[in-house]
């Protein structure tokens, strides 16, 4: 059968009598991009079906032939079967003329007491709770990479860092697990994003709701929605969700993006901390000897991308009038962009993560220089009852004796710390190992060996990692 004979080409009707423009048709389109919601489509219609069946607006029977009819139309189009046509605009209306052709009348019974609008609100909310779940398992794979690394990596010491100066020494499973604390404050913020996208707009029509007597809880219970929307003006004109959804994996990617960075300076010939696997690396066209921390530079630049999602998401939605309006269409590529662009970077940065080899000699050795334990000389003092600024002050002093003869802190003679401050004695030699410089720093949140293992821990019972036997 003709689509248009049997079903509106597009969704014009007959108020119309010629077709759009083509480029008119290609600009309204958005089929391209909104194939994605197939699956969510096809459980909304399915969840408004049944509810129209059960509220007796049509028969049991349509609702059993719309229910099948859905399925199969879904089936033909993930198959190929069936081509997206552009002709058909979106989403809605290739799934809804394919079933009336397959169909027939139970199928023009579908959309009773339902609006594109209301439909395409709803296809977003589920995509995004969906996405959300996605982006939740994905960002836990990736702390599970981190997790184990920094068991191995315990009683790994290397320098910390501030100002990109070498600073004070830190275990480098302290290191690691900084990125958890910033993944799971993601996951915190998508999860949060989740809970606005759980409430059904089905039912609020195009903008006022409907006369036909549905059932609005009803479906929002079908499609395990935890309420409905409050408002039906609001309804139809809310991406907030999305919005939020997306800032929610900007900050995500801006935090791979310093995971980025950080792997490209531990990998230059400058630093040597670690090796990246082979299989996240490139060679160079020219230069042979190369091997390039490519895809830790592409997780640097994917923030840019993600960020830009989020800034033409609110910059559409930025004035408009209440209710829908068609500017929302362009809601969906970004949405769909930073999801996608999100879970590629944290699947990329998992196995980059666990492909990590450390050169741990290395980094113990970049804490020998740089008078990294100048602040044990000066928390030293402060426990004999120097107040803290002349400590430092003294502290300081001596840093600049030693660098001026080109020693490290350690290498000197007890006398010299001695005629710098008379409360030095000879147990300062404690305070200026690294390791147990570390360990004294025994505070939540610090790196003493022990706040670590009862990091990783509780981040382990967390995650439902096992600990190792
Ligand atoms: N493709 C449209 C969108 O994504 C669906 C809603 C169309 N509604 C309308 N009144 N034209 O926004």
């Amino acid at each position: 059968m003709n689509t248009a004979m049997s079903g509106p080409k597009g969704a014009r009707g007959r108020r119309f009598e010629g077709a759009l423009d083509p480029v008119a048709a290609e600009m309204n389109a958005s089929i391209e991009f909104d194939r994605r919601l197939l699956p969510h489509d096809v459980a909304g219609s399915i969840a408004h079906a049944e509810m129209l069946a059960a509220k007796g607006l049509i028969t049991a029977d349509d609702a059993r032939a719309i229910t099948e009819g859905l399925r199969r139309v879904e089936a033909q189009l993930v198959a190929g079967e069936l081509p997206w046509e552009a002709a058909l605009e979106d989403v809605h209306m290739n799934v809804e003329a394919r079933l009336i052709d397959q169909i027939g009348d139970a199928g023009r019974r579908l959309h009773t007491g339902r609006s594109r609008n209301d439909q395409v609100a709803t296809d977003l909310k589920l995509y995004t709770r969906a996405s959300a779940l996605r982006l939740i398992e994905a960002i836990d794979d990736l702390r599970r990479a981190f997790l184990a690394k920094a068991r191995a990596h315990v009683d790994t010491l290397m320098p910390g860092y501030t100002h990109f100066q070498r600073a004070q020494p830190v275990r480098l499973a302290h290191h690691l697990l900084a990125y958890d604390a910033m993944l799971e404050r993601d996951r915190g913020r998508i999860h949060d994003a989740a809970k606005r996208a759980d409430v059904s707009p089905l039912g609020s029509g195009a903008l006022a709701g409907t006369t036909l007597p549905i059932d609005r809880e009803h479906v929002a219970a079908a499609l395990g929605f935890a309420g409905v929307t409050r408002n039906s003006l609001d309804a139809v004109g809310d991406r907030d969700f999305a919005i939020e959804l997306v800032a929610a994996c900007a900050l995500l990617q801006v935090h791979l993006s310093r995971l980025g960075e950080e792997l490209v300076l531990w990998v230059s010939q400058e630093l040597g901390f670690a090796r990246i696997g082979e299989a996240y690396c490139s060679g160079s066209s020219l230069m042979p000897q190369k091997m390039n921390p490519d895809l830790a530079e592409l997780l640097r630049a994917k923030s840019g991308r993600v960020v830009g999602d989020w800034v033409t998401l609110v910059t559409v939605v930025k004035g408009l009038p209440l209710a829908y309006n068609k500017d929302l269409q362009e809601t969906q590529e970004p949405l769909y962009d930073a999801v996608e662009t999100a879970l590629a970077s944290l699947a990329v940065a998992r196995g980059m993560v666990a492909s990590l080899e450390f050169d741990t000699a290395k980094l113990r050795a970049a804490i020998d220089s740089g008078y990294l334990l100048a602040t044990e000389l000066a928390d030293y003092l402060v426990t004999k009852g120097v107040p803290f600024r002349e400590a430092h002050d003294v502290a300081g002093a001596i840093v600049r004796g030693a660098s001026a003869k080109g020693v490290e802190l350690a290498a000197l003679p007890l006398a010299e710390l001695q005629a710098a401050h008379p409360r030095f004695e000879a147990d300062i030699s404690d305070w200026l190992d690294p390791a147990r410089a570390v360990d004294r720093r025994d505070l939540p949140g610090g790196p003493a060996r022990a706040r670590v293992l009862a990091e990783i821990d509780r981040i382990s019972r967390d995650l439902g990692v096992q600990p190792p036997a």
